[in-house]
Parts: C-alpha cells; sequence; structure tokens
C-alpha cells in the first residue's frame, strides 16, 4: 500500500543543507512511500485571534498535513533549538483546540546541521512538541547529520556513500514503523 509522507523542511534558504537531505531520504526509500514537500514559509504567524477567519495559508497548510499518512520533519539547529518557522508551522497545525492536523499522524526527525553534533538540540526540542501532539515518533535510528556542508557535491546530490546507506536504513525503519503505526490504528477504529 502506498503511504503519503508530508516532510516539513525547517530551513527556507535555497541551498539548504537540510533540503537536500530530505530529498536524499526521498531518493533513497522504499517503493510505497511517497514524499510531498509542504511549504511552511508563507505562513502567517499563529494568532489564535485569526480563527474565526483563517488564513488561506493556514487552511491549505493543515488540508496538507491531513491529507497524509505520516510526517518527516527535518530540520536545521538555530540556538540550540527549532528553527521559529518550523515552531509556527507547529502552532498553526495544532489548533484550533481539539482539531490538530497532527494527532495521532506517524512522525520521524532527521536534524542537519555544519555543527559536529548534527542538530542534537534541535532534535530533542522537536521531539518534545511531537509527543505533546501525540505523534507516534521514530524512536530509532537516531538520525543527527553532522558537518552536512561535506556531504553533497555542486550540484546538491548527496556524495558520501555511508551517509546514503545510513538514510537508506533510516527511510527503511521510518516506513516500517509507519506501517506499524497506522496497522495500530486501524485495529483500533475497527475494535
Ligand atoms: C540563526 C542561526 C542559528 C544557528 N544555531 C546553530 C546551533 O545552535 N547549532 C548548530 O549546530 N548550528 C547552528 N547554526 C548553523 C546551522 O546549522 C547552519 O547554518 C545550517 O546549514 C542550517 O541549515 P540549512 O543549511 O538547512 O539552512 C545556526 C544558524 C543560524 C542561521
Amino acid at each position: 500500500m502506498s503511504r503519503k509522507i508530508a516532510v516539513l523542511v525547517g530551513s527556507l534558504r535555497k541551498g539548504s543543507l537540510n533540503r537536500k537531505v530530505a530529498e536524499a531520504v526521498a531518493l533513497a526509500a522504499p517503493g510505497g512511500l511517497e514524499f510531498s514537500f509542504v511549504e511552511i514559509g508563507d505562513l502567517p504567524f499563529f494568532d489564535q485571534d485569526l480563527e474565526g477567519a483563517p488564513p488561506a495559508q493556514w487552511v491549505r497548510f493543515r488540508d496538507q498535513i491531513r491529507a497524509a499518512d505520516a510526517v518527516l520533519f527535518v530540520t536545521p539547529e538555530y540556538n540550540r533549538s527549532v528553527p521559529g518557522v518550523l515552531k509556527n508551522a507547529i502552532d498553526v497545525g495544532s489548533r484550533p483546540y481539539g482539531q490538530s492536523v497532527f494527532n495521532g499522524k506517524p512522525a520521524a526527525v532527521i536534524s542537519a546541521s555544519m555543527g559536529a553534533i548534527g542538530g542534537f538540540g534541535a532534535n530533542h526540542h522537536l521531539r518534545q512538541s511531537l509527543a505533546f501532539l501525540n505523534m507516534p515518533t521514530l524512536p530509532s535510528p537516531e538520525t543527527y547529520i553532522g558537518v552536512a556542508h561535506e556531504l553533497f557535491d555542486e550540484a546538491g546530490a548527496l556524495k558520501n556513500e555511508q551517509t546514503r546507506a545510513f538514510l537508506t536504513q533510516f527511510a527503511g525503519a521510518f516506513a516500517g514503523w509507519t506501517e506499524t503505526q497506522l496497522g495500530k490504528s486501524e485495529a483500533r477504529i475497527a475494535a
């Protein structure tokens, strides 16, 4: 069965290493996973006063997440946490209260950084939000991509074979995790 994966990239810049990592994961993934990159840079800041007539970009974003079977987060670390643009997208998707589009969707987190520790801080701050959002999040392999600026060629293609093998392993684990989690929720609905 084909599964739709919404990909949220926490960097907006054109040359984003995180976007390149996300694209490399999509290329490495087993058949049956369909990746779509969801725009988050155009989302107006979350403001509860706007809920009466939500901005069109919020509506579009919420619909895109709702249509996905699972969500892959690929993020840089900004000041040891998650970039504001990604946190804003999480806040937009999580409301109105009781109508979070993230609720119950399987997730996975990748962080990539030029630094040696691969965005560990951002990765775990993000996991804290995902726990609150009731998103069962792939525990292993933990995926911190360090020194990411050395992994790609000038055309933006992954040139490091060890990283490709690791991302292939990650993608296989995420595919399995998604099936298991969706199977559990389908079983709950049938019961
Ligand atoms: C505002 C800002 C804060 C940053 N803070 C961190 C940090 O806390 N840890 C880290 O490893 N890298 C940090 N960096 C460097 C990023 O890891 C690096 O710019 C990375 O390439 C950003 O991801 P991107 O290529 O996907 O845009 C920071 C960069 C910016 C612009």
